[in-house]
């Protein structure tokens, strides 16, 4: 309801964007009813960026892993090995992604590893594709 109404005020719709719904909504949508948080650090990370996922606890995806075949991040430009969820949009990721090449950092390939443990165990995967 808070994000309904953030989106129905034209200037509220401006400031915020397209992540009203799910960011600053919830974010105002807390604060109203008085919800705390306890900040962890290094809670998340966000590959390619962040380079290691040791001790963290969440991989936000969003970016495009773009990378020659050794190792430098083409980011922006399609790279010669590439993990990026734009390339899914009409249908699912295939089974068994093929891992980044030497040097890419950890963080890159432990998304693509926890892609394809995913969906390897997801009966039925390939069925629906
Ligand atoms: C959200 O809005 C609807 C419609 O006005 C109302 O019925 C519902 O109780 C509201 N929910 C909350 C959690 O306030
Ligand atoms: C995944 O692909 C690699 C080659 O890219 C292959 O060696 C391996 O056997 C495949 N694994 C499965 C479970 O299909």
């Amino acid at each position: 309801n808070v994000s309904l109404k953030m989106k129905e005020d034209v200037e509220t719709d401006k400031a915020f964007g397209w992540v009203l719904e799910i960011r600053y909504a919830y974010a105002v949508a807390s604060a109203l009813h008085g919800v705390h948080h306890s900040l962890q650090k290094d809670f998340m990370i966000q590959p390619p960026w962040d380079a290691k996922s040791d001790n963290t606890f969440i991989i936000h995806y969003t970016y495009g892993c773009d990378y020659s075949l050794k190792g430098e991040l083409t980011y922006g430009k399609i790279g010669e090995w590439r993990f990026d969820k734009r390339s899914y949009l009409r249908s699912p990721p295939p089974r068994n992604l093929s891992l980044p090449p030497p040097g890419v950092p950890e963080s890159v390939a432990t998304l693509v590893k926890m892609v394809n443990e995913a969906t390897a165990n997801i009966v039925g995967w390939d069925d629906e594709i």
